[in-house]
C-alpha cells in the first residue's frame, strides 16, 4: 500500500499521469509501421487522411499475428484448448471496448462489421418493432450516409417521417431548429457527434437531455468522436452509440454498437444463423442473450483481439492527451490553411470542431489537388465523404480535406501548404 491507495489503483493513476505528461510525437509515430514509408523514391507518406480510416500501430498489426500464429480457432463452440483461448481473447476485447467507453457491462457491447452496420441494426430491429408510420425520426443535414440512409430505407419500409437539424452558416446544429422539431414528440434523434466533413463537434449531452425530455430515444455515430476524445456512454446517457474500429487504430470488418441494457434485451435479432440461438427447431428458434443475439455466424475474431489491442493502445496514451494534440494540430492546420490565398475551409473555428478541415482552393476541383499533392507523399480525400446531402446544403459537389491523428505533425501541416501553393502555381 502507499499512502491508503491500493497497488492496483496507484498503478491506474501513475498510468494516467504518464499518459497525460508522456505525449511524445516521437515516439507515438515510431510506433507506426506505415509512417516511415515513402510514396515513391525520396518522398515520404504524410498520410492526411485519418477521418477515413487511420494507420496501425505496430502492438495492434502484431496482436493480430499472435492470434493467428498461437490461438486461432472458432469461438464459443469448441471445448479444447485453442477454443477457449480464442473465446477468452474475443471476449476480453469486449470487456476492453466497455471499459473504454463507459459501458456498465460488457454485454452491452455488440460487435458489428462497422458503424454502418450497427446503425443499420438499430434501424431494421429497434426501428421495425417499434416505429409506426408516421413516427418522426429526427436526423441533422451533417449526417454522413451511414446515418441516414439506413433510415431512408426505413421511411420506404415502415412509413416513418423524418426531419433534419439544420446546419447553421456556421457549421453548427441549429439547436433552436431543433427545439422547434422536438415539439413534433420524435420517437428517436440520430445524430452524429462530429461531422467527418467540417469536423464540427455536436452538444451530444445538451441534444440527448432534451430528446429524452419529450420521451425520444437518440443514437449517436461516434465514428469521427471515439477515436478521438474521451467518450463516456453513461455521461453522455446515450441510448445507442455506433463506431468503427479502422477509425481507431484498429483493424478493418469489425465495428461496435453499444446500447441500453433494456433496450438490447427486447429487440429482436438482425440476422439469423449460428451462435445467436439458444434452442433451434425445424420450424423456430430461441434467441440467445445479448450481445449473442446480434452476433449471427462467425464474427471477426482475429479483428476483435486487434480491436481490444488498439483500446490498450490508445489507454495506454491517453484520449485527453490525444484530443489536446488534436486540437493543437487543428488550430495550427486552420491558421496555415487561411493564409493561403483562394483556401476556404468550412466548418466552425478551431475550439467548436475536431481534427478535421475541409476546404476549397479557389475553383480548382479537389480531385486534382489531392492528384497533384499525392506527388509529394500527401494523402487527403478529395470528394463529398460520404455526405452528399451537406455538400448540397454548402451548395459545393466536394471539397478537399486533410484529417488529423495522433502520429500527425505541424511539420506535415508546413508541407501540405507548400503543396497547396504548388497547386495554385500550376492549376490556379
Ligand atoms: N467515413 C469515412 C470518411 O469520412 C469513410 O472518409
Amino acid at each position: 500500500m502507499k499512502g491508503g491507495v491500493t497497488p492496483a489503483l496507484f498503478s491506474l493513476l501513475e498510468a494516467i499521469i504518464n499518459a497525460q505528461n508522456g505525449f511524445n510525437i516521437a515516439k507515438v509515430r515510431a510506433d507506426f509501421p506505415i509512417l516511415t514509408r515513402e510514396t515513391r523514391p525520396g518522398v515520404p507518406l504524410i498520410y492526411l487522411d485519418s477521418a477515413a480510416s487511420s494507420q496501425k500501430p505496430n502492438v495492434v498489426i502484431e496482436s493480430m499475428n499472435d492470434f493467428y500464429r498461437k490461438s486461432n480457432a472458432n469461438i464459443h463452440r469448441g471445448i479444447h484448448t485453442l477454443a477457449e483461448e480464442a473465446t477468452f481473447a474475443y471476449e476480453n476485447a469486449r470487456h476492453k471496448v466497455a471499459r473504454f467507453i463507459g459501458a456498465d457491462m460488457h454485454r452491452q457491447i455488440i460487435f458489428t462489421r462497422n458503424a454502418t452496420e450497427s446503425i443499420n441494426l438499430v434501424a431494421q430491429t429497434w426501428g421495425r418493432q417499434n416505429l409506426q408510420p408516421g413516427d418522426i425520426v429526427i436526423l441533422t443535414e451533417m449526417e454522413h450516409h451511414a446515418n441516414l440512409i439506413p433510415w431512408q430505407m426505413l421511411a420506404e419500409q415502415a412509413g416513418i417521417r423524418l426531419e433534419f437539424i439544420e446546419v447553421t452558416p456556421e457549421g453548427l446544429l441549429d439547436l433552436d431548429n431543433y427545439e422547434h422539431l422536438l415539439t413534433l414528440q420524435p420517437r428517436l434523434v440520430c445524430f452524429t457527434h462530429m461531422s467527418n466533413v467540417l469536423g464540427t463537434i455536436t452538444p451530444a449531452r445538451e441534444i440527448i437531455r432534451m430528446a429524452h425530455a419529450v420521451g425520444a430515444l437518440t443514437l449517436v455515430d461516434a465514428a469521427q468522436s471515439v477515436p478521438h476524445f474521451p467518450v463516456d456512454v453513461k455521461d453522455l446517457d446515450v441510448d445507442f452509440l455506433a463506431f468503427s474500429s479502422h477509425k481507431m487504430c484498429g483493424p478493418t470488418g469489425i465495428g461496435v454498437l453499444y446500447g441500453k441494457k433494456d433496450l438490447l434485451e427486447q429487440m429482436p435479432p438482425f440476422m439469423g444463423g449460428g451462435d445467436m440461438i439458444k434452442r433451434v427447431y425445424l420450424r423456430s428458434f430461441v434467441p440467445n442473450e445479448i450481445p449473442y443475439k446480434f452476433e449471427a455466424g462467425t464474427p471477426a475474431i482475429a479483428e476483435a483481439v486487434g480491436l481490444g489491442t488498439a483500446v490498450d493502445y490508445l489507454t495506454s496514451i491517453g484520449m485527453e492527451s490525444i484530443a489536446e494534440h488534436e486540437r493543437e494540430l487543428i488550430s495550427y492546420a486552420l491558421e496555415r490553411l487561411e493564409e493561403v490565398p483562394g483556401v476556404i475551409v468550412h466548418g466552425p473555428s478551431a475550439e467548436k470542431k475536431g481534427g478535421v478541415a475541409a476546404f476549397s482552393l479557389d475553383n480548382i476541383h479537389p480531385h486534382d489537388i489531392s492528384q497533384i499533392i499525392d506527388q509529394d507523399g500527401i494523402a487527403i480525400r478529395a470528394g463529398h465523404h460520404c455526405a452528399m446531402p451537406l455538400h448540397d446544403k454548402l451548395k459545393l459537389p466536394a471539397t478537399a480535406r486533410a484529417s488529423f491523428y495522433l502520429y500527425n505533425t505541424p511539420e506535415e501541416i508546413d508541407k501540405l501548404i507548400l503543396a497547396l501553393y504548388k497547386v495554385k502555381k500550376i492549376l490556379g
